[in-house]
C-alpha cells in the first residue's frame, strides 16, 4: 500500500512542489495549512486539503492518523517581520512545532522531515559549511525559531523514539514563488526586470549564496521517508555565486540591462553561504542537477507566463 503523507505548509511555496511530487511518486498527500501565507489554488487537485493551524493540537490530532510520516514546512518565514513582531513567529513556529509533535506522539505518527535553513550556521567560519559546523549566533527571531524548532524535533527523537529529519535548505527559487513580502533577491530581479523596473541591490550585491532550484530541493525530501533514527543535512548545490552574477545572467537571458536601485547595507545578511552536500550525497545519493542558467530561465518562463505575479 503506497504510503500517506502529511505535509504541513503545503499551500506555500516549497510546500506545493513537495506535495506535486509526492503525489507524482504515487504517495498519498494530506495538506496541512493556515492559509495565512500559502493559498488554496497552488495546491495539485488530488491533494487532501485540512484547513488546520499547527496551533490546534486536536485539529491535528484529528487529521494525522493513518499518516506514515509528517514533512513539517509551516512556518512564517520573512526575517524582517520577525524582528517586528517575535512573540508571533515565536508562538507560531516555536509553539506551533511543539503542538505539532505533541499531536504526532499522542497519534503514534512518528516520523518527521523538518524544512530547517542555512541561518542556523549564522555567519559561517568555514566555507562550504559541513553540518557539524556550530551553530551561529541568530541575527533575528525567525532564525531563532528555526535553530529551537530544530531543537524541538531532536527532543522528540531522544525522548520519544521519533525518526527525525532535519533538511537544512541553502537558497531555494523557481516558479511559484509568491510570497507576500517578497524578500528574496531572484523572484525580485526578475519581476523587477520583466516590468524594466530598477533591480533592488542591497550590500551591492557583494554576498555569495548558494541558490538551489526548487526541483532539486523537492526531490531531497523523498529519500528521508525511509530514513529511521536522526539525520542533518545540507541541501545546497556547493556552487557559490555572487548576487551580481545573478544579475547578470538574467540580463544575459531577457537580452536586456537594466538599472539598479542600491539599497545599500542590510543588516543580518550574511557574507557568504555555501553548502557541502558531500553527506546527502554520500548517504542517500542526492545531487542538485540542474545549474543556475537552466533554473534561471525556467523560474523567468514562470514569471513571463504569471503576469499578475509580477
Ligand atoms: N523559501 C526559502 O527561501 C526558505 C529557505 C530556508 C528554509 N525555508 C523553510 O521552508 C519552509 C517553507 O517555506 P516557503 O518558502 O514555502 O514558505 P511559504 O510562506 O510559501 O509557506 C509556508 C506555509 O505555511 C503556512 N503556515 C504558516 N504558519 C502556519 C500555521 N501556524 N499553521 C498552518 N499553516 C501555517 C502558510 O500559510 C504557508 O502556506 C519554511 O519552514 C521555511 O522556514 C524556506
Amino acid at each position: 500500500m503506497s504510503k500517506e503523507i502529511l505535509v504541513t505548509g503545503g499551500a506555500g511555496f516549497i510546500g506545493s512542489h513537495v506535495t506535486r511530487l509526492l503525489l507524482d511518486q504515487g504517495f498519498g498527500v494530506t495538506v496541512v495549512d493556515n492559509l495565512s501565507h500559502g493559498n488554496k489554488e497552488s495546491l495539485d487537485p488530488r491533494t487532501k486539503f485540512e484547513q488546520v493551524d499547527l496551533l490546534d493540537q486536536e485539529g491535528l490530532e484529528k487529521v494525522l492518523p493513518g499518516h506514515d510520516a509528517v514533512i513539517h514546512m509551516a512556518s512564517l518565514i520573512e526575517v524582517g517581520e520577525s524582528v517586528e513582531r517575535p512573540i508571533e513567529f515565536t508562538q507560531n513556529n516555536i509553539v506551533g512545532t511543539v503542538s505539532l509533535l505533541e499531536a504526532m506522539k499522542n497519534t503514534n505518527v512518528k516520523k518527521i522531515i523538518f524544512s530547517s535553513s542555512a541561518c542556523v550556521y549564522g555567519v559561517p567560519k568555514k566555507l562550504p559549511i559541513m553540518e557539524d559546523a556550530p551553530l551561529g549566533e541568530q541575527e533575528n527571531p525567525y532564525g531563532i525559531t528555526k535553530v529551537t524548532m530544530e531543537q524541538f524535533c531532536m527532543f522528540y527523537h531522544r525522548r520519544n523514539n521519533f525518526d527525525v529529519t532535519i533538511l537544512r535548505y541553502f537558497n531555494p527559487y523557481g516558479p511559484g514563488e509568491l510570497h507576500q513580502p517578497e524578500t528574496h533577491a531572484i523572484p525580485n530581479f526578475i519581476r523587477a526586470a520583466l516590468n524594466k523596473n530598477p533591480l533592488p541591490l542591497f550590500w551591492k550585491g557583494e554576498q555569495i549564496r548558494d541558490f538551489i532550484y526548487i526541483d532539486d530541493l523537492v526531490s531531497a525530501h523523498i529519500l528521508p521517508l525511509n530514513l529511521g533514527g536522526l539525520h542533518i543535512f545540507n541541501v545546497g548545490t556547493e556552487v557559490g555565486v555572487k548576487v551580481t552574477d545573478v544579475i547578470r545572467k538574467i540580463s544575459e537571458i531577457l537580452g536586456y540591462e537594466v538599472e539598479i536601485e542600491d539599497k545599500g547595507e542590510r543588516k543580518g545578511d550574511v557574507p557568504s553561504l555555501v553548502a557541502s552536500s558531500e553527506k546527502i550525497k554520500k548517504e542517500l545519493g542526492w545531487e542538485a542537477k540542474i545549474d543556475l542558467d537552466e533554473g534561471l530561465k525556467r523560474t523567468i518562463d514562470f514569471y513571463r507566463h504569471h503576469p499578475s505575479s509580477t
